[in-house]
């Protein structure tokens, strides 16, 4: 069985060892709990990808403690400066071009001129990072294509036994994956809404480009199918079909529906964005024909508890 434990400083410690030695330690971020191993050890990369899955071409994020950390491993723009002095230690990931001479396993960045950085918040994150005094290559610790553990026990239910140890620093405050900006160019690229809202960016550095929808994939997150539960999802919901559950959001609360439960009563978006993953696996575990979910709006975090409900509506290839 995999050991689950409380980050203390002598659990951090040991966590730091078995990292050093090419294992791999899931951790909490204010986002979602990572699947970490040192970035710059290649069989230690290899092992994230065997154990979750993952497609070889999608790359990882390189977690480190700030931005001095980030120094080595990436050719600075001003955008990519002035973003991560704002949101830094925070859930924002930057592309940047990698620095040729970064000591990260080419598997991190499967072969592309570019890498993301991301400097997490969360304390036992932090604490980590700074035991191990090296870089982690750390996706969301889920089987590729599943929906994103934000609790010690989605880890432990969806990797079990690939990994070494799970540190356990509770609930994620977040509650879903960093945003993702490209600046590597001009003018920034959003990648993936997360954790960081648009416009909170955007106030900094001007209108972000987005992705268009027919370019060629760029950041795996946005695969048509992903963050996927196993029963189909229904989206726009006022009202639960019979035989469906219901995921509601502030007054749009699905009575009637069977089993039903509510991202936000109050329609507050952060909290929408911290029940989201949790509450989608359970109603994925009730004996239901399919889920169905509330409007949420499009402002603020709602862009990112959109688009990962797009995905896990999204037809399965
Ligand atoms: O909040 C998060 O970002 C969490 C926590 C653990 O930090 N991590 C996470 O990792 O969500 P993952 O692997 O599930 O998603 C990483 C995203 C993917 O969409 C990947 O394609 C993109 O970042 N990405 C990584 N390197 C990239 C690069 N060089 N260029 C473009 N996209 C990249
Ligand atoms: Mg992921």
């Amino acid at each position: 069985m995999t050991r689950v434990l409380r980050p203390t400083p002598s659990i951090i410690e040991e966590a730091a060892q078995v990292l050093r030695q090419g294992g791999l330690v899931a951790f909490p971020t204010e986002t979602v709990y990572g699947l970490g191993a040192v970035a710059t050890n290649d069989r230690a990369v290899a092992r994230i990808f065997q154990a979750k899955g993952r497609p070889a071409h999608n790359p990882l994020i390189v977690h480190v403690a700030d931005r001095a950390a980030a120094s080595p491993l990436a050719v600075w723009t001003e955008a990519g400066e002035v973003l991560a002095a704002a949101f830094w230690p925070g859930p924002l990931t930057l592309v940047l071009a990698r620095e040729p001479s970064a000591p990260i396993s080419p598997l991190v960045t499967v072969g592309l001129a570019t890498i993301a950085v991301r400097a997490p918040a969360a304390p036992t994150a932090q604490r980590l990072l700074q035991a191990t005094l090296l870089p982690l290559a750390a996706p969301s610790a889920n089987p590729s294509g599943g929906v994103s553990p934000t609790t010690a026990a989605h880890v432990v239910e969806g990797l079990g036994d690939a990994l070494d140890l799970v540190l356990d620093g509770g609930p994620c405050s977040v509650g879903l994956e960093s945003t993702v900006v490209d600046v590597s160019g001009e003018p920034p690229r959003l990648l993936r809404p997360g954790g960081v809202p648009r416009e909170a960016i955007e106030r900094l550095v001007g209108p972000l480009a987005d992705v268009a929808e027919d370019a060629p994939v760029q950041s795996p997150g946005q695969l048509a199918s992903h963050y996927a539960p196993s029963r189909p999802v229904r989206l726009d919901a006022l009202h639960p079909a019979p035989g469906e559950a219901f995921l509601g959001f502030g007054a749009v609360a699905g009575a009637g529906a069977s089993v039903a439960a509510n991202l936000s009563p109050s329609g507050d978006l952060e909290e929408a964005a911290r029940n989201l993953f949790a509450m989608l696996r359970a109603l994925d575990r009730a004996e239901v024909a399919a889920i169905a979910v509330a409007p949420i709006p499009a402002r603020g975090l709602g862009e990112a508890i959109n688009d990962r409900l797009r995905r896990a509506a999204a037809e399965r290839s």
